[in-house]
């Protein structure tokens, strides 16, 4: 008998994962975002934290030296890996990683990137702190997510945050050492249908250290 973990809803998920085109175009409107306010540069060593199958990652890895591609779910790294080799690209490599669980590596970068991330995250200024560090002299912290929201994006059952208030986030942002935390809104998603239909508004949060 082996004593494998169970498979969670990414692991069970990551197959179809692309095959949204919501998730493809969140991911092409906020690497355009992270263009527009961040200076990126092929002598940047970049960590995209929560990556699932790296949609955000394909978007920059042109304009960056290279990518390390975190994220817990073993059945998103296994399609983030086949699409880097099929693709044949050199510059990303996938990373098991839980920054609330795992040791902080010992690699630094210029610049860390999540999307959707955060909300599934508990205890977020731990992993704020946890992303201060990692991040060299002067590098940038990119967050995206969903603004508060009423708990309808997920529904009944899920345990994490309801989007985040963006000047709470940003006070945690700057407790944890970062400075000039900047908000603009990156890309808009509507669920439902009728009067039961709602805007999901997904922010960029900008921070340096
Ligand atoms: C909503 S998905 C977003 C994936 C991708 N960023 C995207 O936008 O398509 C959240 C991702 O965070 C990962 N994740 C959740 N909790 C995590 C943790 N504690 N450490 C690392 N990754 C985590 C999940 O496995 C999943 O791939």
């Amino acid at each position: 008998m082996t004593n494998s973990p169970a498979p969670n809803h990414f692991d069970l998920n990551a197959s179809t994962w692309d095959a949204d085109p919501v998730k493809q175009a969140r991911a092409l409107a906020v690497g355009q975002a992270i263009q527009s306010q961040v200076t990126l540069s092929p002598h940047m060593q970049a960590l995209e934290y929560g990556c699932g199958t790296g949609l955000l990652s394909f978007a920059l890895q042109p304009q960056l030296g290279h990518i390390t591609l975190a994220d817990s779910s073993d059945g998103m790294l296994q399609v983030l890996n086949d699409k880097i080799t099929a693709n044949g690209i050199v510059n990303m490599r996938a990373r098991k990683l839980d920054l609330v669980t795992d040791p902080l590596p010992v690699e630094r970068y210029n610049l860390i990137y999540t999307l959707m991330t955060f909300h599934h995250i508990r205890d977020t200024d731990d992993l704020l702190r946890n992303l201060h560090a990692l991040l060299a002299p002067s590098g940038h912290l990119c967050v995206a997510d969903l603004d508060a929201e009423d708990g309808s994006f997920h529904g009944r059952g899920f345990d994490g945050h309801n989007g985040f208030d963006r000047r709470e986030l940003a006070a945690k942002a700057e407790s944890a050492g970062f400075r000039k935390p900047g908000f603009t809104t990156a890309f808009n998603m509507t669920k439902g249908e009728g009067a039961a239909q709602r805007e999901y508004p997904v922010f960029l949060m900008v921070a340096q250290k």
